[in-house]
């Protein structure tokens, strides 16, 4: 018998307000063609004034939840990925906790940006396979409209709000790769290009800061990295590009997502695709597309998903998964 943390349930949030392409051209030197043929978004979520992340994620939890058919107090464990936390502490996981009504179990933010769901499903793996928690909710939730710069037009049109959520569970498997659950993950970062993404803001300056972007760097970061990591967790896991049923990957941008579908050599009908709607969401990105994907009919019990990320840390991964 081999221990696996399977997906159970799975589940989403977008604030009610979208914000289509054409709103910006008010705003900024820009216009939808611009947005939607350099990046693929047309529309995207903002969260309502007083609407906080924990509120996106507290109801992104309770549909995984309702998902998986179990109450909150049979979770063990939740992990939030934010880089847009209500305060800088305590942690949102706390919040949604409390949220929650749990009055048990442990909760704690994991910070890796555009790759914190990768990060944080990694590390809810390895809470289950070292027997420290059976169930483990992994959220990711961000309100990024909170940190544009309104007057910078290469980063502003590019974020929006949301939340994703998974229940995680203990599962006994055979120990090969037809096993539902983690089967393998790979995690990277290289903090020497802090410039090129980073919030101009914290402890350091006593504001909430704004995002700031070296766009063509980071698309030439994540071409190469994203590959490069999906390979490696493919190879860990002892599979190939070929047994691949569904990429989803972090949706910053529909060519990078193109091409590291090419890189991977796999067809982007085998793509989840979602940035048209939720624009770059942050590390809610892959959870609300594992949602929105299995909502669709896309992912099904006993697909093989592969999910890929890369965001400020530098910080890249990839987590390979059988649904
Ligand atoms: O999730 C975390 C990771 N983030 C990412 O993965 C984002 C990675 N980067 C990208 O997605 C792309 O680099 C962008 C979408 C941000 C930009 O696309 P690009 O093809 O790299 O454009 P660029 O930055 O080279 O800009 C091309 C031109 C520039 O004008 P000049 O200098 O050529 O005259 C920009 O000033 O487009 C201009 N531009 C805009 N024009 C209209 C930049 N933003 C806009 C805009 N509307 N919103």
């Amino acid at each position: 018998m081999t221990l696996r943390a399977a997906v159970r349930g799975v589940g989403h949030y977008l604030p009610d307000r979208v914000v289509p392409n054409a709103e910006f051209e008010a705003i900024v030197e820009t216009s939808d063609e611009w947005i939607r043929s350099r990046s693929g978004i047309e529309r995207r979520h903002f969260a309502a004034e007083g609407q906080a992340t924990s509120d996106l994620a507290t109801r992104a939890a309770t549909a995984a939840l309702a998902d998986a058919g179990i109450d909150a107090s049979e979770i063990d464990a939740i992990i939030v990925a934010t880089s847009t936390p209500d305060l800088t502490f305590p942690s949102v996981a706390t919040m949604v906790q409390a949220a929650l009504g749990m009055t048990k179990g442990f909760a704690f933010d994991v910070q890796a940006v555009c790759a914190g769901f990768v990060f944080a499903l990694t590390n809810a793996n390895a809470l289950i396979l070292s027997g420290q928690a059976t169930r483990v909710l992994v959220i990711g939730a961000e309100t990024f409209s909170r940190l544009m710069n309104w007057k910078d037009r290469g980063t502003c049109v590019l974020f929006g709000d949301g939340a994703g959520a998974v229940v995680l569970e203990a599962t006994e498997g055979a120990g090969n790769t037809a096993d539902r659950g983690i089967l393998a993950t790979d995690l990277n970062s290289d903090g020497r290009y802090k410039d090129i993404l980073y919030v101009d803001g914290g402890t350091s300056t006593g504001t909430t800061g704004h995002l700031v972007m070296e766009g063509k760097e980071v698309f030439r970061h994540a071409i190469e990295k994203l590959a490069e990591t999906a390979h490696h967790a493919l190879d860990k896991a002892g599979l190939t590009s070929e047994d691949v049923d569904w990429i989803v990957p972090h949706q910053a941008n529909i060519r990078i997502i193109e091409g590291t579908a090419k890189r991977m050599q796999v067809p982007m009908e085998r793509v989840v695709v979602t940035v048209q709607d939720h624009g770059n969401t942050s590390a809610a990105s892959i959870p609300l597309a594992l949602s929105v994907g299995k909502a669709r009919g896309q992912i099904k019990s006993g697909d093989l998903v592969v999910t890929e990320a890369i965001g400020g840390g530098l910080a890249w991964g990839s987590v390979v998964l059988r649904w």
